[in-house]
């Protein structure tokens, strides 16, 4: 399969929200990744329904939305209603993952779970049969444009040794500062979705740098 690219709208320009939704349509782009925060399982605090709301209204590619928020089941509908495609909750924010799952596959959208760099992979080995995406934070989530970290590349092989030997269809998403000197080595290991903030939105040829994304060699 050809690898994904997934920009994240944490580095868009909130004032001209549609303007960069409409870059990201005309682009190579394959999904709108959305970071939502609640400053409480994360330190920051993004954004929420309101401003997916407004995505909604312009995407014309699916919504990835990564949600960094405590007991993220009290939200599944609420976040269907509001556009997510593919609905992404944390490993570490989940006492029930396996009843969590079937919620959001039951309410329709694709079931993602992110897992923090210090979690071993090996933790999602049970219910990796339910899991379409697995998003594999490359930094501490909270911010954009943090410093990518070394030992992701290890934990996407080993990821990707763990999905084979489920036969799982799950595919690998990576999250945190992805650019042109680390996503080769990351399709390399073995990814197959590259989310891309900062790389994205602060290029001068944002259309472009998505471009250059998806013509990367896939291994
Ligand atoms: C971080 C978010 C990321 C963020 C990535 O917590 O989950 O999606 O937008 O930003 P960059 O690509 O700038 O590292
Ligand atoms: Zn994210």
């Amino acid at each position: 399969m050809k690898h994904l690219v997934a920009p994240s709208i944490l580095a868009a320009d909130f004032g001209q929200l549609a303007h960069d939704i409409d870059m990201i349509n005309r682009s190579e782009a394959d999904w709108i990744h959305c970071d939502v925060m609640d400053g409480l399982f994360v330190p920051n605090i993004s954004f929420g329904m309101p401003i997916l709301k407004a995505v909604q209204k312009v995407a014309k590619k699916p919504m990835d939305v990564h949600l960094m928020i405590e007991k993220p089941d009290r939200y599944l509908e609420a976040f269907r209603d509001v556009g997510a495609n593919i609905l992404t909750v944390h490993l570490e924010a989940c006492v029930h993952l396996d009843r969590t799952l079937h919620a959001i596959r039951d309410l329709g959208m694709k079931a993602g779970v992110a897992i923090n760099p210090s979690t071993p992979v090996e933790l999602l080995s049970e219910v990796i049969h339910l899991i379409d995406v697995v998003c594999v934070m490359s930094v501490n989530p909270g911010y954009g444009g943090q410093k990518f970290i070394p030992y992701t590349y290890d934990r996407v092989r080993r990821l990707k040794a763990l999905i084979a030997a489920k036969e799982a269809s799950t595919l690998i998403e990576i999250d945190g500062g992805v650019a042109e000197k680390t996503a080769p080595a990351l399709l390399e290991a073995g990814a197959d979705v590259l989310v891309a903030g900062s790389y994205v939105f602060n290029s001068d040829d944002p259309v472009g740098t998505i471009q250059g994304l998806k013509g990367l060699l896939n291994f």
